[in-house]
């Protein structure tokens, strides 16, 4: 195993000295960035690793937030060449959540303590489905308000590209983040997995009009694509520092065998696994003060996935709080964890994660990042 297991001792690993002095530069360049993701040796990789996790501890403490994640639909409109959901994807069993299992997954997050939770879903953009939306998000946060989390549950929405007016309509009914990935920004990259409905542009405009609207925005990539290089990541989280983004989900890419990318030649599983590691460790030294999600395609490839990510620099977990006979439909990829489990196992699962990680749980707060509040207050 490359990076650290959570179990191993701070400094028993030994450090390269070069890596340890680039990580530790303050303006990290392009090249600095291709650099660093190029770490291969152990020594070279725990130089990274240690040196992002000082700058997670010390710009962003030791809490790691979550995210309950609930699955509101798997019917999409849209036909991306990677995706296990995608329109043509035959196999897939189609379901919407009605509102009250929404609301039913929000109560069970709110009494978890976990301080908020992300709605997603494939791209949607009819009426019906928008209309769920918004009637959710008003109503879960007027009724998951406690004494411990008087403002109730944060909401991030990620149901992809719709206008600014929907957008505007829903920041109003109270969701307060976003997500939004880009997937890659080589934009030769991105047209190739798309389909010709989805351009780079609408993309980036998109995440323009959230942070008009107020929203804390987030982007991400998939790493280890067929054709990426080293270049493309070094770029990927130069986007993230250009567009000032307040949270990143990015994970190794996993073909889905029922997608035209199901069997095109990218880097072997460990490959894969090491690069997705090494950006989190390399964003995080580059941008600081931004919440990182140690995201669940990490333990799709690796069992100890998350906590890894944890150490190279994460500090938010999303949890699996769909209800369990809707998880298997969800399958944005194969190999997805958690399918069998209900939202209690995966609360007793992750604490222990969190704490083998040197962690501590963030319970019952919306775990804005430090460079939203940052942003915020001027
Ligand atoms: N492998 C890894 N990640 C994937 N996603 C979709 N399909 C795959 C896949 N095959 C990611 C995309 C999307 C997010 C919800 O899931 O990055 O934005």
């Amino acid at each position: 195993m490359n990076f650290c297991t959570p179990t191993i001792k701070k400094g028993s690993r030994p450090v390269s000295e070069a890596f340890a002095a680039l990580a530790a530069k303050a303006e990290l360049d392009r090249a600095d960035l291709v650099k660093l993701l190029s770490a291969k040796a152990l020594d070279e990789i725990e130089a990274v690793r240690a040196e992002a996790e000082r700058v997670l501890l010390a710009h962003c403490g030791e809490g790691v937030y979550l995210r309950g994640l609930v699955e509101a639909s798997n019917a999409c409109a849209s036909d991306c060449l990677y995706c296990g959901i995608r329109k043509s994807n035959r196999d897939v069993n189609r379901y919407t959540l009605s509102l009250e299992d929404i609301l039913s997954c929000a109560r069970q997050c709110a009494d978890m303590g976990y301080g908020s939770m992300v709605l997603q879903s494939g791209e949607r953009a009819d009426r019906k489905f928008l209309g769920l939306v918004e009637e959710a998000v008003l109503r879960i946060r007027d009724e998951t308000r406690s004494e411990k989390q008087p403002d109730g549950l944060g909401i991030t929405l990620c149901i992809g590209q719709q206008s600014y007016e929907t957008y505007q309509r829903l920041y109003e009914a109270g969701a307060h983040r976003y997500l939004l990935r880009i997937e890659s920004t080589n934009p030769k990259l991105f047209a190739q997995m798309h389909p010709a409905d989805q351009t780079f542009q609408s993309r980036i405009d998109c995440l323009k009009m959230l942070r008009q609207i107020g929203y804390q925005v987030g982007t991400g990539v998939m790493i280890g694509l067929p054709g990426q290089t080293l270049e493309d990541l070094a770029d990927d989280i130069l986007f993230f520092d250009t567009l000032d983004i307040d949270m990143i989900g990015m994970g190794p890419f996993i073909p889905h065998p029922g997608t035209p990318m199901g069997d095109l030649p990218c880097p072997d599983v460990a490959e894969r696994v090491r690069l997705a590691l090494l950006m989190i460790a390399v964003a995080r030294l580059k941008l600081k003060d931004v919440n990182i999600a140690a995201t669940t395609a990490l333990q799709a490839l690796d069992p100890v996935g998350r906590e890894k990510g944890l150490r190279a620099g994460a500090n938010i977990i999303m949890p699996q709080m769909s209800p369990t006979d809707v998880r298997a439909d969800y399958q944005l990829y194969p190999g997805k964890p958690c399918i069998e489990e209900n939202a209690t196992d995966c609360q007793s699962c992750l604490n222990m994660r969190i704490e083998f990680a040197g962690r501590k749980i963030g319970l019952y707060a919306w775990g804005d990042s430090a460079h939203a509040r940052k942003r915020q207050n001027g």
